[in-house]
C-alpha cells in the first residue's frame, strides 16, 4: 500500500474520529456532565462568550428597559428574552442556531411569566394573601403550560424579595413582608413552573429574583442603593432564596441594587461565597437588564472590561442585554479574567440547556394559538385564587349582599381592565378580563337591582384603585393614599351605605376614608377573572378568606412598618415609650389580618413538652362555611441576639362548616422554629419561648 494512500486513509480516519468525538455531546445516552465537557472542549472563546450573552427577540414591551444600540440576531447567542408569541417564528430562530452554526447549540427562550402568561392570575402579593400554596403551585403549573406552548423555556419568576416598604412599586411582584411566606410561595412556584422533569415540554426553568436585598431600596426608590445589615440579610432577605434552591430552582437573577457598596451583579460575597460555596447552588445566575453596564452609574467602574470581568468573576453567568460579555475574549487577552472562570459559567449554561432537553427537542410544537390559552382549568384556578386573595378589611354587616337591595356602582375600576390585570401582565389582554359590572350582572340575586344613580340606591358600591402603571417596576410613589379616594367623600353626602372595593399593587393608607366606609374589601389586582370572583364574594356565593401578607400602615410616615419588628427599649405607656406624638403608632391593618363572613374561635392551645408538638382547636362559630388560615407565631423573649417580637413559623389553611371544629397541629422543632440565624449559622439557646395562634397564647420551656 503506497505511503500516500496510508496518509490519506489516516487523515480520513482523523476527520471521522474528530467529527465523531466532536458530536459526543449530542449523544443523549451519555451523562449530562460528560456531554457538557465534550461540548465545552470544542468551543472557541468567542463561542463561549456568546453563550453567556442574552439578547431579545421581538419588540421589547418593557418601557423601563432601554437598549444599547441596534439589536441584531446572532445565532450563537446563548439566550433571548422572547417578546414574540408566534411559535413558527420562534422555531425559525432556533433552526438557525441548531442547524446553521458550527456546534448547533440550541437557544434558550426566556420571558417574565410573573403571575400568568395569557391567563392572568392575581398579582403575587395578592396570591400570598390566599395563604394557599397548593393553589399557587397549580397556577404556576398552568402558566408554564401557556408559556411553553408559546416556545418559552425559562421564566424570570418567582420574585421573592421580602418587602417592607409599600412606596416601592415592586412589592406587588413578591409575597409580602414575611420570610416564611415568601419561602413557602417560592417553593410552590418553583414546583409549579419546573414540574418533576425539566425535559417535559410543558415545564419551564424558574428564576429566583432579585438576589439579594433589592426590596430594601432606600426610601422606596427603585434601582436604588440598599444598606442592609448582616442581621437583616440572614433573618429576612436570604431565607427565601435558600428555600428556592432547596426546592431545585434552576436559575437565579442578581439584582439592580448596590448591596452596601458592592452592587449585586458583581457581589462576590453573596454570589460566590454564599450562593455557590455555602449553599452549593450550581445553577445559572443571570444579570438583570443592562445591570452590568449600569455599574458605571453606581460608581463601580466606567470600564466595560472591568464591569464585565468583575461580574463574571463574582459568579454572574449571563449578561442580560448589556452586550459587555461579548468582549470576554478581550478580557481574557488583557488578563482581566482567566478562561477557566469563563468555562465555569459556560458549563452552567450548557448544563441548563441539556437539563431542559433542548438538544433533543429544540423546537416547540406548532398549535392553533387560541387553543393554548385561557383553558377552562386555567380560568377556574385563576378565579379560585382571585377569590382567596381578596381580603375583607371591614364589614359593618353590609356584606354579603343577599336581600333585595338597590346598588349604585361607581369608580375608576369599572372601565380600567388593565388596572385589574396589574403590572407584569405580559400577554394578558384587557379584553379577556371578566369586568366588574358583568360579574355583578351575572351573579346578583334577582331582587338585587343595579340602579343608575346614588340617590335611588340603598348601597353605593365604590370600586376604586391604582392604575396598572402605579405599581410594579419603576412604580415608586411618595404617598400610599388610595388613588381616587376623593370619591368617597364626594358620595358620603348621599347618606347611603358605602361598600369600598379597593384595588392596588401595594398596601395603601385608608387613614382618610376608613370611617366613611361601611365595608372595605381589598381585591389587589385579581387578573382575568376579576368580575366573577368579586361578584361571588359580594353576593356571598364564596366567603372571603384572604389575610394580609403585608402590613397596611395608617400613613406613609410610618414606613417601614412590619409585624416582625424588634422590640423598642421602652414599651408600655405611650407617654414615655417613644411612639408618635401625632398619630396612633400601630398599623391600620397588620400582617395576618383579614375578616370572614363567619367567625372562628381558637381554644385549647396545648404544647406537648416531650414531643414539642403544639395543637389548637378551631371552631366555626358562625352560620356559614369558611376557610381559615391558621398562623402560628413563635417569640423568643430572651436571646443573646435579640429576636423579633414574633415570627411566623408555620401556617395552614383549613375549611370549616358552621359549628365544625378541627384540631390543628404544629410540630415544633428546635432548628426550624426555635433557633435564630447568626450569619448563616443556626443558633439554639435554651429557655422560655412563647407561642401565639389566633387568640391563644402560651409559653413553654425548652432545654
Ligand atoms: C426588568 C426587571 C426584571 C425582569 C427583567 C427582564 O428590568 O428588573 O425583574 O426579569 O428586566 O424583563
Amino acid at each position: 500500500m503506497s505511503k500516500f494512500f496510508i496518509i490519506l486513509v489516516s487523515l480520513f480516519m482523523c476527520i471521522i474520529h474528530s467529527h465523531a468525538h466532536h458530536s459526543l455531546y449530542k449523544d443523549a445516552s451519555l451523562p449530562i456532565s460528560e456531554r457538557v465537557e465534550d461540548l465545552l472542549s470544542n468551543m472557541t472563546l468567542k463561542e463561549k462568550a456568546m453563550q453567556l450573552t442574552q439578547g431579545r427577540i421581538g419588540e421589547n414591551d418593557n418601557l423601563n428597559n432601554l437598549e444599547n444600540g441596534k439589536q441584531k440576531f446572532i445565532p450563537t447567542t446563548g439566550s433571548f428574552i422572547f417578546f414574540g408569541t408566534n411559535v413558527i417564528y420562534r422555531n425559525e430562530y432556533q433552526k438557525r442556531a441548531v442547524e446553521d452554526t458550527r456546534l448547533g447549540i440550541p437557544l434558550l427562550f426566556a420571558y417574565d411569566v410573573i403571575h400568568g402568561y395569557r391567563t392572568v392570575y392575581p398579582i403575587s402579593l395578592g396570591q400570598a394573601c390566599s395563604f394557599n400554596t397548593n393553589l399557587v403551585e397549580k397556577a404556576c403549573r398552568f402558566a408554564a403550560k401557556e408559556a411553553s406552548d408559546t416556545g418559552i423555556n425559562w421564566t424570570f419568576s418567582p420574585m421573592i424579595d421580602v418587602a417592607r416598604d409599600p412606596r416601592w412599586g415592586r412589592v406587588s411582584e413578591g409575597y409580602g413582608e414575611d420570610p416564611l411566606v415568601n419561602s413557602a410561595f417560592c417553593i410552590a412556584s418553583v414546583k409549579g413552573y419546573q414540574g418533576n422533569d425539566l425535559t417535559h415540554s410543558d415545564t419551564i426553568a424558574a428564576c429566583l429574583k432579585h438576589f439579594v436585598g433589592y426590596s430594601e431600596s432606600v426610601a422606596g426608590i427603585d434601582y436604588a442603593y440598599s444598606d442592609i445589615s448582616e442581621r437583616a440579610m440572614w433573618e429576612t432577605y436570604l431565607p427565601p432564596y435558600l428555600a428556592g434552591i432547596n426546592a431545585g430552582a434552576a436559575t437565579i437573577m442578581s439584582g439592580f441594587n448596590d448591596i452596601n457598596g458592592v452592587p449585586a451583579v458583581c457581589n462576590d460575597f453573596y454570589l460566590n461565597q454564599i450562593l455557590r460555596k455555602k449553599w452549593g447552588f450550581n445553577g445559572v445566575v443571570v444579570s438583570d437588564w443592562n445591570a452590568i453596564r449600569q455599574l458605571k452609574n453606581q460608581g463601580f467602574s466606567k470600564n466595560p472590561l472591568v464591569q464585565g470581568s468583575a461580574s463574571l468573576k463574582a459568579g454572574n453567568d449571563i449578561d442580560m442585554m448589556s452586550g459587555i460579555y461579548m468582549r470576554i475574549p478581550k478580557m481574557v487577552e488583557q488578563g482581566y479574567i482567566d478562561e477557566a472562570t469563563v468555562d465555569d459559567a459556560v458549563r452552567r449554561v450548557l448544563e441548563l440547556k441539556f437539563k431542559l432537553g433542548l438538544f433533543e427537542n429544540p423546537y416547540t410544537t406548532v398549535q392553533e394559538p387560541e387553543l393554548c390559552y385561557l383553558k377552562e382549568d386555567y380560568i377556574n384556578i385563576s378565579e379560585q385564587l382571585a377569590i382567596e386573595s381578596m381580603v375583607l378589611l371591614k364589614n359593618n354587616q353590609v356584606l354579603p349582599i343577599t336581600s333585595s337591595t338597590k346598588i349604585f356602582v361607581v369608580g375608576n375600576l369599572l372601565n380600567d381592565n388593565e388596572a385589574l390585570l396589574g403590572s407584569w401582565a405580559m400577554r394578558g389582554r384587557s379584553e379577556d378580563v371578566f369586568d366588574i359590572m358583568s360579574g355583578l350582572e351575572l351573579y346578583k340575586p334577582t331582587d338585587v337591582i343595579l340602579v343608575d344613580s346614588a340617590e335611588n340606591a340603598d348601597i353605593i358600591l365604590m370600586c376604586i384603585g391604582e392604575t396598572q402603571k402605579m405599581s410594579g417596576e419603576n412604580g415608586s410613589r411618595s404617598t400610599i393614599k388610595l388613588h381616587n379616594q376623593g370619591l368617597v367623600n364626594e358620595y358620603k353626602k348621599y347618606g347611603k351605605k358605602i361598600i369600598l372595593i379597593t384595588s392596588s399593587g401595594r398596601p395603601i393608607s385608608f387613614q382618610d376614608i376608613e370611617e366613611n366606609a361601611d365595608a372595605i374589601l381589598h381585591i389587589w389586582q385579581p387578573g382575568t377573572t376579576t368580575g366573577t370572583a368579586l361578584a361571588k364574594i359580594i353576593f356571598g356565593i364564596n366567603n372571603p378568606s384572604g389575610k394580609l401578607a403585608m402590613t397596611f400602615p395608617r400613613t406613609a410616615g410610618q414606613i417601614p412598618i412590619y409585624y416582625n419588628k424588634h422590640q423598642s427599649s421602652r414599651i408600655g405607656n405611650r407617654d414615655w415609650s417613644g411612639l408618635y406624638q401625632d398619630i396612633e403608632s400601630t398599623p391600620m391593618y397588620e400582617f395576618g389580618y383579614g375578616l370572614s363572613y363567619t367567625t372562628f374561635a381558637y381554644t385549647d392551645l396545648h404544647i406537648n413538652q416531650d414531643t414539642l408538638e403544639a395543637q389548637v382547636t378551631i371552631t366555626n362559630t358562625g352560620e356559614r362555611a369558611g376557610k381559615e388560615t391558621v398562623l402560628w407565631f413563635i417569640s423568643d423573649p430572651e436571646a443573646s441576639i435579640t429576636q423579633p417580637i414574633k415570627k411566623l413559623k408555620y401556617f395552614e389553611k383549613i375549611d370549616l362548616l358552621p359549628g365544625e371544629s378541627k384540631t390543628v397541629f404544629f410540630p415544633i422543632n428546635k432548628s426550624n422554629h426555635l433557633s435564630y440565624d447568626l450569619n448563616g449559622k443556626s443558633i439554639f439557646e435554651a429557655g422560655t419561648f412563647n407561642i401565639l395562634v389566633g387568640t391563644q397564647l402560651s409559653s413553654f420551656e425548652v432545654n
